[in-house]
């Protein structure tokens, strides 16, 4: 079962603090531009912090401004088109706990010449990792991690392996069998975590890329760009030019991408997810709280203005900020009318192929799936509208 209390952030995401952002945002903007008057900082009374913190082995990089992406980041981008999330598995409490496990039959479904050749990997590394600062991974799961990702490389996919459902971190409730961590060494956890991974996967071959943590939300919002920054600092110890990936906070919305500081590296690429509109594609989803009615239709002209508006938002950030922009996060739930289904899939996926937005459609083969599991072939309709002409 998963978490009620990410379904209430998840679900505020799209609704009350989407209107407080949109109703607060000039307000806090005319704020900062008053506080923005000089005033020279007075080393007397405001003496710089000197309590040692556990992040101070993993410092931030040094500020200054994000130079835009190099070519190999863009040319990693332009190879990714329509992707697959292997969801529910890896990112599950434990591999299994929600119905599914990472299968051969998955793997042999992607690569080159197959429906995709990018897949998204969501793992949940917090939970497979001591609770203390230095976050050790358990070296079952890491090799279990190492033989998907291996397998997938091996077929020429491109992995986008990320971190994912670290619940403490954004401040949320554990998830049944996730185990807790002392408060004080979650935010170092993040990074003590990813210094492990960066090198475990050091030498593996560019096609594997990494992203530093899904849906960033709630308590981990005012300190992402400084956690992000730290990360990819850390990472380029051992990774000095592997492509990287961060997302705005907000659960990755567009709308935040604009709070976003890139942190100054040009290996990077930028990420949203688009659930719009919600009550459509999570009707009926059991994690969603209150769980919202069914029998909700798609599309709609307003329903048609939401989702672009967020894409359009993500596009101009983009070319704003100089880095490339993937669609990491799509999708509607299996209890959506058949046909709303498939017209929303057909909508968003145009939408996005028309902005020359590479995306991967969350999931193959649960709730959100393409894949039916008991027999064994894509569900034809959805799978037509996302990877067929
Ligand atoms: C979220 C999460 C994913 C979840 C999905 C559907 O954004 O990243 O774990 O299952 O969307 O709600």
């Amino acid at each position: 079962m998963r978490s009620h209390s990410f379904a209430l952030f998840f679900e505020r995401r799209f609704s009350k603090s989407a209107l407080m952002a949109l109703v607060f945002a000039p307000l806090l903007l005319s704020c900062g531009s008053t506080s923005s008057v000089e005033v020279a900082p007075n080393p007397v009374s405001n003496p710089p912090a000197t309590t040692p913190s556990l992040l101070d082995a993993y410092p931030p990089l040094p500020a200054g401004p994000a130079p835009g992406a190099s070519p190999e980041a863009r040319a990693i981008a332009s190879k990714i088109g329509r992707g697959i999330n292997f969801g529910n598995m890896l990112e599950a409490p434990n591999e299994g706990d929600w119905g599914l496990r990472v299968e051969d039959r998955f793997i042999d479904l992607v690569g080159p010449g197959k429906f995709s050749s990018s897949v998204r990997l969501p793992v949940r590394w917090s939970n497979h990792a001591t609770p203390d600062a230095n976050a050790t991974i358990d070296a079952q799961f890491f090799a279990r991690v190492d033989s998907v990702v291996d397998r997938l490389l091996a077929r020429g996919v491109i992995v986008v392996l990320n971190m994912h459902h670290y619940r403490q971190l954004d401040g949320d409730n554990p998830d049944d069998k996730e185990r807790a961590v002392p408060a004080e060494v979650v935010d170092v956890r993040l990074l003590a975590m990813w210094k492990q991974i960066a090198e475990r996967y050091a030498n593996r071959s560019p096609n594997l890329l990494f992203e530093i943590y899904n849906e960033p939300h709630g308590r981990l919002e005012p300190k992402w760009n400084d956690m992000a920054s730290r990360a990819v600092r850390l990472i380029r110890k051992s990774n000095p030019t592997r492509v990287l990936i961060v997302g705005p906070t907000f659960y990755n919305s567009a709308t935040k991408l604009s709070e976003l500081v890139v942190p100054p590296d040009p290996h990077l690429l930028l990420t949203v997810h688009n659930y719009d509109p919600f009550d459509f594609t999570h009707q009926g989803a059991e994690w969603v709280v209150p769980v919202k009615p069914t029998g909700v239709t798609c599309c709609s002209d307003s329903q048609k203005q939401a989702i672009v508006r967020n894409l359009d938002l993500a596009v101009s950030a983009a070319k704003q900020l100089n880095y490339p922009v993937f669609v990491g996060e799509f999708g509607a739930y299996s209890k959506a009318p058949d046909a709303s289904r498939a017209a929303y899939l057909r909508f968003i996926r145009d939408s996005m192929e028309a902005r020359a937005l590479p995306w991967f459609y969350w999931e193959l083969a649960s709730g959100f799936g393409i894949f039916d599991l008991a027999t064994n072939q894509f569900r034809s309709q959805l799978f037509d509208e996302l990877y067929g002409r």
